[in-house]
């Protein structure tokens, strides 16, 4: 190594072995400024960013230090590195029992679902999608010109799976967000494996997309993930992503895992190497640690249980979380609600559209975050006033 790399090795590398804590809530307060700005905050005051359903702790110490080992890698292409895209698809494809032929990386899950979109919709075929759901999906028909249509939820904000069904005939793609985003909710795999069947038997070219970013959070017993059903079952694919319980959302990582025709046709429109060296290191890494992933969870689901039972002493119910994020019915519009927070230091979810007016989405802090952030909800809601019922969508 010349003494010039060695010495910005040495300078990435401080920051992560000296000052973990402090490097990570500055990386935070920056974030918290390009996306949401800090207007109408406290000078100097450090947001509680609960807004994007991101891991508040990040990755594990060895997947930091995997990141900083390959920046003597960094001038080279990812094609050329030690691990390339290669070595993640092989990782991924062991862990469920498939073939690399089944494996399409993304720079993230999000590039996947834009590509699915673009490969198997088009003016005459359209894309099915819960709404509100993720809105990746629908924004890119939009802009291809794919008609879109909307599916509904049942009483508990569940996906109506019956008019999914019935949407899909004819449909290019249907997208199933399982757990759901903005609502939380999930199904279980029986109903998934019965949705799958019922849409094939209605419209067999129709291709099915389970998105399952929020996959590591679930602890609803019924639920289990339906890669099982995609490598058994043409046209049906499943999405996982690196930027939720992997704590990675700034590097950018997601999966497909789907047939081989399937992952073809959506890899036609991928960026050749687009994860870049470092990418590849984190999530090697991270990916092989199930440990950290499975305290994430527990970490996850006692500080959204501490958070459930704070709403719930304010009178304010939400739905059957299974993610990283509350869905809260405040009876209030979420816009004055998360001005208010926002002025106090606490960034909530955006809009959801229909359920603007009655509805925010909170992301699961830290703890500690999370008890600053009640105290600031405590005072929100006690000084707004509810949407009166006749406004409620
Ligand atoms: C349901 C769902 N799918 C996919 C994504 C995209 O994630 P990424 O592109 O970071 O993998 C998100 C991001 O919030 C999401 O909520």
């Amino acid at each position: 190594m010349s003494l010039t790399r060695r010495r910005l090795f040495q300078r990435l590398s401080t920051p992560v072995q000296s000052a973990h804590g402090e490097w990570i809530s500055a990386r935070g307060r920056e974030a918290g400024m390009m996306e949401y700005g800090e207007q109408g905050m406290a000078q100097g005051a450090k947001p509680i960013r609960i807004a994007s359903n991101e891991n508040p702790l990040g990755p594990g110490q060895h997947v930091l230090d995997a990141i900083v080992g390959k920046f003597p890698e960094a001038h080279r292409y990812p094609f050329n590195a030690k691990q390339t895209e290669g070595a993640l698809i092989t990782d991924i494809a062991k862990r469920y029992s498939a073939k690399n032929e089944n494996v399409l990386l993304g720079p993230g899950s999000g590039e996947i679902l834009t590509h699915a979109v673009r490969a198997f919709t088009s003016p005459t075929k359209p894309l099915v999608t819960a709404w509100p759901s993720f809105e990746n999906p629908r924004d890119t028909a939009k802009k291809i010109g794919t008609p879109v249509r909307e599916v509904g939820f049942d009483g508990k904000l569940r996906i109506d799976i019956a008019k999914m069904v019935e949407a899909s005939k004819g449909a290019g793609l249907v997208f199933f967000c399982n757990p759901n985003n903005p609502t939380a909710t999930v199904h279980g795999h029986s109903a998934v494996a019965d949705m799958v069947k019922a849409i094939r038997a209605a419209s067999p070219d129709t291709m099915i997309l389970i998105d399952e970013a929020y996959h590591d959070y679930v602890t609803d017993p019924s639920y289990t993930s339906a890669i099982d059903i995609a490598l058994a079952t043409p046209n049906v694919f499943v999405t996982r992503t690196f930027s939720k319980a992997y704590g990675m959302a700034g590097l950018r990582a997601g999966y497909a895992i789907g047939h081989a025709p399937t992952v073809k046709a959506v890899q036609a429109f991928k960026m050749p190497y687009g994860l870049s060296t470092l990418t590849l290191g984190g999530t090697i890494v991270g990916l092989a640690d199930q440990a950290h992933i499975d305290a994430e969870q527990k970490r996850n689901t006692a500080v959204k249980a501490f958070t459930v039972k704070a709403f719930a002493d304010m009178g304010v119910t939400g739905t059957d979380s299974q993610a990283n994020f509350l869905f809260m019915d405040i009876k209030r519009p979420a816009a004055g609600f998360r001005d208010a927070c926002r002025a106090a230091g606490v960034q909530v979810g955006r809009d959801f559209p229909p359920f603007e007016k009655t509805h925010c989405r909170v992301s699961i802090g830290t703890m500690e975050e999370m008890k600053k952030a009640v105290d600031v909800f405590k005072k929100v809601l006690g000084s707004t006033t509810t949407t009166s019922s006749k406004d409620r969508q």
